[in-house]
């Protein structure tokens, strides 16, 4: 059995610690997603991995199909799916690129993305409970593996979700920290209500790769961001190696 599905983002495109065993081309009622689903083994059990922007990094986060992809990830019948996603930080806790940031919590800033699959065609109008976002057995996992590789980790944060591609002025940032996000992305949603609404056990290893706009002197520097995304995600790789096993027991 597939012990877990990893949704890869900037910076993780491929998984180097994964013995890839096959790949899957997957159609979905919603359309293709982002690439074959690559299946392969990691810490010796087996896992699905799919690059949410692509496999050659070429799908922006308003054009990643959300949908599909969530679909498809349903359908190999895993129940835990860990997304990986690149931020930037807000908050004091939150700004240090050491650190990985387990979040507890998000706000959706994004529009005019395909983010439900309960949309016009249903029998019954349909609501579904995200009073906590992310799947607290799976956080909880997530976090034990931290503290076993050793990986300074923040245990719980609120995501901000935007709409990009552009990176977010001071101002909307100011306005972020006093909506109470910690840490911002462009992906976050609606994957997350996405994977709420077919009941997968969802949660984020969210890396900071910058200080959100106004919280350094001077524009965001992507070159900082390079240099903190590959760091990161060798930190995202190891606590994988960790957090896989655990899975696989619960
Ligand atoms: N804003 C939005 N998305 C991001 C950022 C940011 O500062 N850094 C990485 N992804």
């Amino acid at each position: 059995m597939t012990a877990a599905a990893i949704i890869g983002g900037s910076g993780l495109t491929n998984l180097k610690n994964l013995r890839i065993t096959r790949r899957e081309v997957m159609r979905t009622p919603y359309g293709e997603p982002s690439a074959p689903l690559v299946y392969g083994e990691l810490a010796g059990r087996e896992v699905v991995f799919l690059p949410r922007h692509g496999a050659g990094h070429t799908i922006p986060p308003h054009g990643v199909n959300y949908r599909a992809n969530i679909w498809a990830l349903k359908q190999t019948g895993v129940r835990y799916v860990i997304a990986v996603n690149a931020v930037g930080g807000i908050t004091p806790g939150h700004l240090d690129a050491e650190k990985l940031v387990i979040p507890d919590q998000i706000v959706d800033y994004t529009y005019g993305r395909d983010h439900t699959f309960f949309g016009s065609d249903v029998q019954q109008v349909t609501h579904i409970d995200f009073t906590e976002p992310y799947c607290p057995e799976l956080r909880r996992l997530l976090i034990e593996a931290a503290n076993q590789a050793k990986l300074a980790c923040v245990e719980r944060g609120t995501y901000g979700a935007t709409q990009g591609p552009r990176f977010e002025s001071a101002a909307e940032i100011r306005r972020m920290e006093r909506d109470g996000t910690d840490i911002v992305g462009m992906t976050g949603m609606p994957e997350t209500g996405l994977a709420r609404e077919l009941a997968l056990c969802y949660a984020s290893v969210a890396v900071v790769v910058n200080p959100a706009a106004g919280k350094a002197s001077g524009p965001i520097s992507l070159k900082e961001i390079e240099t903190n995304l590959e760091s990161g995600m060798a930190r995202v790789r190891q606590l994988l190696e960790h957090v896989i096993p655990l899975i696989a027991k619960a």
